[in-house]
């Protein structure tokens, strides 16, 4: 045995994931996994630096765990994830203590990293963009007692959206083949697994070419057949690519929850132009016509930013406009961060904070709103719950819709993991509250 090992994650689910896939690397490697970095021999911060707030973040845990390096130098040090690949060897100069900074594509080399810094002392700087990530299911067992799982099926980005740090720390755009993700499924689904989300920055561009193509549409309909698979779900979607080979997927497969994510950033055309986004306000409405054509009942949420350089008042009227005209059940809601080396950064007309702290009020107080009339509409409704736990109070069984929303409910047996119909009594923004009709 090697000792402990801890990891702290931040950031989107491709962060959890890439966790996830790092602790079965340690287990195999020899390292048993705790849960607190009191007990850890080896730490890791997995960090996301989306905006500059998750940067902060992710800086502050460093100094906290730097400080206890201090207390302890025969500890492990390590930061990953996108700080770590933006940054890279300025890290190891700024903090004597940090003894790796893994950058996003070298998880899979972690063993072979860890042994030069156990053996000869050495501080590690790995940070190669140019890898390919794709790892087999490794740790047989890892993913017992889970019921949703989740399988990069992609990673980097190749938009290149004017603000957005995501495809300088993860890369260009690589789509990992089918066999690779069904055998993943299926590993996922013999530990228990129900319920399978497909990662990636923008799967709908999924493109294997290896033998006969397959397209992300495609893809979804190799998988949805796996005995033993209740639910498929996928994040994120980018407007531009969603294909109505795509949207007819919605239609036909009973298994992939009605739900999708689908980020719209803004609704001014001219917003849209400069964040280089390249659909408009109207393909976008036009796009969520068809996907509730094809599921009436399909939920939709979305991302939006607030304060882009240059957005005018009119810009962001046309922004609650859009909000108004397809009312999402669910939005994550930011505020314009200057991010290093994109071009919004070098872009003039920086919006004041005060201004983007008013608009945001703005739109978080209507979608408050929408958000609770959508989740009305579901009262006296019957839906399916997956039940994964107990609720936050633990009084009560929690679990998800198909369209993603939170139900809680009471129930005197123990039903966790079974698929469940209750009946939704009462609503409010954050759950809805429901009674068990069958068992
Ligand atoms: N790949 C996904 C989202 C990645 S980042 C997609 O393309 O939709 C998640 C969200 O963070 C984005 O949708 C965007 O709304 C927000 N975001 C990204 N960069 C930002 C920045 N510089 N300032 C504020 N919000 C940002
Ligand atoms: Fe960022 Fe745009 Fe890529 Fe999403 S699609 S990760 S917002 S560059
Ligand atoms: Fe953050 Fe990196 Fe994800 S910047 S949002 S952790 S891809």
């Amino acid at each position: 045995m090697k000792g402990h090992f801890y990891i702290a994650t931040m950031g989107c689910q491709m962060n959890e994931n890439d966790t996830d896939t790092l602790a079965q690397f340690l287990i195999n490697y020899g390292y048993n996994p705790v849960e607190s970095h009191e007990d850890a021999d080896l730490i890791l911060i997995n960090t996301c630096t989306v905006r500059e707030k998750a940067r902060q973040k992710a800086v502050s845990l460093l100094g906290r765990m730097i400080a206890l390096k201090k207390r302890r130098p025969d500890i492990i040090l390590g930061i990953m994830g996108c700080v770590a690949q933006q940054e890279g060897p300025m890290l190891l100069k700024k903090y004597p203590e940090l003894d790796l900074v893994l950058g996003t594509r070298e998880i899979g080399n972690i063993t072979g990293i860890l042994n030069r810094i156990e053996e000869n002392g050495e501080r590690v700087v790995a940070t190669d963009l140019s890898a390919d990530n794709a790892i087999p299911v490794i740790h047989d067992g890892y993913f017992k007692g889970r019921l949703k799982g989740y399988i990069s099926i992609m990673e980097g980005c190749n938009n290149f959206c004017s603000y957005c740090i995501v495809p300088y720390v993860r890369g260009r755009e690589k789509s990992f083949s089918p066999q690779y993700i069904l055998a993943q499924a299926e590993n996922l689904i013999s530990q228990g697994i129900m319920e399978i989300t497909l990662l990636g920055q923008n799967v709908n561009s999924y493109l294997s070419s290896e033998g006969n193509s397959v397209n992300f549409p495609k893809l979804i309909r190799m998988i949805s057949p796996l005995k033993g698979l209740y639910r498929i779900r996928f994040t994120t979607s980018h407007p531009k690519d969603l294909s109505d080979e795509l949207i007819k997927c919605f239609r036909d497969i009973n298994n992939l929850c009605p739900h999708i994510h689908l980020p719209f950033q803004s609704g001014s055309n001219r917003v849209l132009k400069m964040m280089n986004r390249v659909y408009t306000k109207e393909t976008y409405i036009g796009l969520i016509n068809k996907l509730r054509d094809a599921r009436p009942d399909i939920a939709v949420t979305s991302d939006v930013i607030v304060g882009f350089p240059g957005e005018t008042d009119n810009d962001f009227m046309m922004t609650i406009d859009l909000m108004e005209k397809i009312e999402f059940d669910n939005l994550f809601s930011f505020v314009y961060s200057d991010r290093k080396g994109t071009s919004a950064e070098k872009m003039d007309n920086k919006i004041s904070d005060e201004i983007k702290l008013s608009r945001l009020n703005k739109l978080q107080g209507l979608q408050k709103e929408i958000t609770l009339k959508k989740n009305k509409m579901l009262e006296g409704k019957e839906e399916e719950i997956l039940v994964e736990g107990l609720s936050k109070k633990m009084d009560q069984f929690t679990g998800r819709t198909p369209g993603n929303k939170i139900v809680n409910f009471t129930s005197n047996k123990n039903i966790i993991g079974q698929l469940v119909k209750i009946k939704i009594e009462r609503s409010s923004i954050n759950s809805l509250q429901g009674i068990l009709i069958n068992n």
